[in-house]
């Protein structure tokens, strides 16, 4: 799918499908939509009337057109409340629109640039949202059908007639394209079967990323006996029971003169069987998504060198599978972290916790001014905010309300969990240091304490993407089943502010 935009004008644009939109609770059209309706003589309206259409978001309708436009149909796509009106009612009336053209068989589509005129939204931004929101929307994981999926709409072209408004929307769709870019990469890792997606393969795609980046990403990879030399013992406790040896990877971007130092760090576990503590199958069949936070890691790399954002980024992750196997951690071993931590291992399943405990450390000790960990880490906070919202816990509230920010502007759901000192309890262990589970209830916030023990005083915020990094059932217009590439574009956001 081609995706442009132009100058342009929409009555003269030759299309089998013209994007218009509309408010929720119109009397009247506004902008372009009323243009081209009194252009047709007010047909628009009293179609868009009578087939009850009232202009909600993710609602539209189609009118086929004739006489004084070019284009064979019209589609007017609802926007929502005016109040409500943001980046993100863009993204998801763009992808509702792309979504109804591919079953319309649509092949060339025109759209408006949705919120020009409005006031609230610059060209800039709704440029970047309706390019973020098509191109999200038209992704599908076909590497393993025979029949791949072949998009109808072939271009995509967006039209404005004030021309600085395109040379803004043309800047924001540069910078959509590398959120999507990297979106849909984690994606693809996300979905790929674990089978495919062993630590060796991550390090594979890493050191492709280092070579595609001229230089500006060094990617250092530590094998078995290169983490049993620096003291990993509670990762290399977790991937012993794995016939796929494990990989510590550490990516660096360090751009002249930056002043600030970010550490992103993402669980990579590629397959979480539960170890000699088995999940139960249908606890098991989706984890190959259990490196979803190494994923996003990397999709932000995949970008990182063409964002150039002047900051300093080091991406960690400690790839691994947590199998059962005679080589396996058994429930009540001990195992010593990087940072001289001992933590009784009683479940095999709270696995990314303890391998985190070393990727933590790690970055610790590159000196960063903030660590952000991403992490499948537990169904506990899927039980607390659902499917589709990370929990954030965090040691520095600077840094919180920054994710909540970018992530809110992202068009990602985040919401706050406690990081509560009382629940510290919990964690205690009779033979070591830590234990690695707790008692029943709040396990989201305990598994955040645990991670707390291993990044010293460095401001730090741990995001839990076990909900939203896999869709069960599609989240929005624009993600659908699989993996959905959760956290890369809250953290583009970040760095661009950073
Ligand atoms: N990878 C899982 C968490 C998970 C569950 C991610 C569902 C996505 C969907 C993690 O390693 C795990 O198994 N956690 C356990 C921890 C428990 C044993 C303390 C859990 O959440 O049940
Ligand atoms: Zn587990
Ligand atoms: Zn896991």
């Amino acid at each position: 799918m081609d995706f442009i935009i132009r100058k342009g004008n929409l009555t003269r644009e030759k299309a089998d499908v013209l994007i218009l939109n509309a408010f929720e609770g119109f009397k009247k059209f506004g902008g372009a939509t009323d243009d081209i309706d009194k252009a047709l003589g007010g047909y628009l309206l009293s179609v868009a009337k009578e087939d009850q259409f009232k202009g909600k978001l993710g609602e539209s309708v189609v009118v086929r057109a004739h006489g004084p436009i070019s284009a064979r149909r019209v589609l007017i796509v609802g926007l929502g409340k005016k109040e409500d009106f943001d980046e993100e009612t863009v993204r998801e009336a763009s992808a509702v629109s792309l979504n109804v053209c591919e079953q319309l068989g649509a092949k060339v589509v025109v759209s408006v640039l949705h919120g020009a005129g409005n006031g609230k939204l610059s060209p800039k931004i709704s440029g970047k949202a309706i390019f973020e929101g098509a191109r999200l929307a038209a992704y599908k994981f076909d590497a393993y059908k025979k029949k791949k999926n072949k998009l109808t709409v072939k271009s995509f072209t967006v039209v404005s007639t004030d021309g600085r408004d395109v040379t803004q929307a043309q800047a924001g769709l540069l910078v959509g394209q590398l959120g999507v870019e990297g979106t849909i990469f984690a994606r693809d890792l996300v979905n790929t079967p674990s089978a495919q997606m062993h630590p060796s393969e991550l390090v594979k795609l890493a050191l492709q990323i280092g070579k595609e980046s001229k230089g500006k990403i060094k990617v250092k990879v530590m094998d078995k006996s290169a983490c049993d030399k620096a003291k990993m013992g509670a990762f290399l406790g977790i991937a012993q029971g794995s016939d796929h040896p494990p990989f510590f990877v550490h990516m660096s971007y360090r751009p002249t003169g930056a002043k600030k130092h970010l550490a992103l760090v993402g669980k990579a576990v590629t397959f979480d069987s539960g170890g000699i503590s088995i999940k139960p199958a249908e606890a098991m069949y989706t984890m190959k998504l259990d490196m979803a936070g190494g994923a996003a890691v990397l999709g932000v790399f995949k970008i990182l060198a063409r964002l150039k954002p002047n900051v300093i980024v080091d991406g960690i992750f400690a790839a691994c599978e947590n199998m059962p196997s005679g080589k396996a951690i058994r429930p009540g071993d001990v195992v010593k972290a990087m940072n001289g931590t001992t933590i009784e291992v009683l479940h095999t399943d709270a696995e990314g916790r303890v391998t985190l405990a070393d990727a933590l450390s790690y970055a610790v000790k590159q000196k960063p001014d903030a660590i952000i960990d991403l992490a499948t880490l537990t169904g506990a906070c899927m039980v607390a905010l659902g499917e589709e919202i990370t929990g954030l816990m965090s040691n520095n509230p600077k840094l919180e309300n920054k994710l909540l920010t970018a992530a809110a502007t992202a068009g990602e759901k985040m919401w706050s969990l406690p990081l509560e000192k009382n629940y510290k309890r919990e964690l205690k262990s009779e033979v070591a240091d830590l234990r690695n589970i707790a008692g029943r209830y709040g396990g989201a916030l305990t598994a955040g304490l645990f991670l707390q023990e291993f990044v010293a005083n460095i401001p730090w915020a741990h995001l839990d993407i076990a909900g939203p990094s896999f869709a069960e059932r599609p989240i929005n217009a624009y993600t659908g089943k699989g993996g959905t590439g959760a956290g890369v574009r809250t953290l583009l956001e970040l760095l661009r502010s950073f």
